[in-house]
């Protein structure tokens, strides 16, 4: 059965299409808006960059959370003497009776007055052992559990944008090869980048994928969208007048 063109569709099916991939549209950049701002610091350097998406997924296992505040925005209450001992703490292991002996004196001089529960803050508890592990784990990224957590939502809800944008898209005239491509193409693409996000995890190279793959999505959804807009309201009928 031939697919009736999306030139010649009636007005009603024409605003209820154009309404739906726009929105559709406008979700798309507001998603990358979003990633914009919350990956762009993750390495300390201005801009997105593929190091913030290494960094986010594969974590900085150079180092833990404490050293990089003692390192950054917290130096400001710490000497550097102070800091070394720290960091050599740090590097041996950071056992319990090194930080009771040596470590805990010096936080209580320098970071109780907030990082303990009696200030009130949401910040890491550092007068307990217990407390203070939490910022002492070396910074392995997003877990694998979060990653499995955004991993399904957007498996499913970019597969139904797809879908549905496809809907639309399957009815514009364009040699057949070239649109079942970019019908197939973008969902390949999401596959392909949440793979990468796992492997991302396992070595950071993978975050150049990570980025070649959401492009080509970005991309096809573009042309996708694009052309159907373009021939439903540009294009002349292609069987007698458009009946409106
Ligand atoms: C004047 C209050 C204040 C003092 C003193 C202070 N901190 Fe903080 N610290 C904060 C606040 C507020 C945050 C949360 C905001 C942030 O992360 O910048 C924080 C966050 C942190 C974090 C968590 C960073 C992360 O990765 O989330 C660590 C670790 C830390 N401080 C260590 C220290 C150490 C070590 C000292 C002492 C040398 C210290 N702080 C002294 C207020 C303080």
């Amino acid at each position: 059965m031939k697919l009736q063109p999306i030139c010649d569709c009636e007005l009603s099916e024409r605003l209820l299409y154009t309404s739906f991939i726009l929105l559709m549209g406008l979700g798309y950049l507001m998603a990358l808006a979003f990633l914009y701002t919350s990956f762009e610091n993750v390495d300390g350097k201005p801009g997105l960059s593929v190091g913030d998406i290494a960094e986010d997924y594969y974590g900085n296992r150079s180092g833990s959370r404490l050293e990089a505040a003692i390192r950054g925005p917290m130096s400001a209450y710490i000497q550097i003497d102070d800091r070394s001992t720290i960091v050599s703490w740090l590097k041996s292991g950071a056992s319990q009776k090194d930080y009771e002996s040596e470590i805990k004196p010096i936080l209580a001089k320098r970071c109780f007055a907030c990082h303990t529960p009696a200030s009130g803050l949401a910040i890491p508890n550092l007068s307990t052992y217990e407390g203070i592990q939490e910022v002492t784990n070396v910074d392995t990224g997003m877990s694998i559990h979060s990653l499995m957590k955004i991993s399904h939502i957007h498996l499913f809800g970019i597969g139904l944008i797809l879908f549905g944008v496809g809907m639309v898209f399957r009815r514009v005239e364009m040699r057949c090869g070239l649109k079942s491509t970019l019908i197939v193409l973008p969902f390949v693409a999401i596959l392909v980048d949440i793979m990468a996000w796992f492997l991302t995890k396992w070595d950071p190279i993978y975050a150049y994928t990570v980025v070649i793959a959401g492009a080509v999505l970005g991309l096809c959804l573009a042309i996708q969208i694009f052309t159907s807009l373009y021939q439903m309201w540009f294009k002349p009928p292609s069987q007698g007048p458009c009946q409106t």
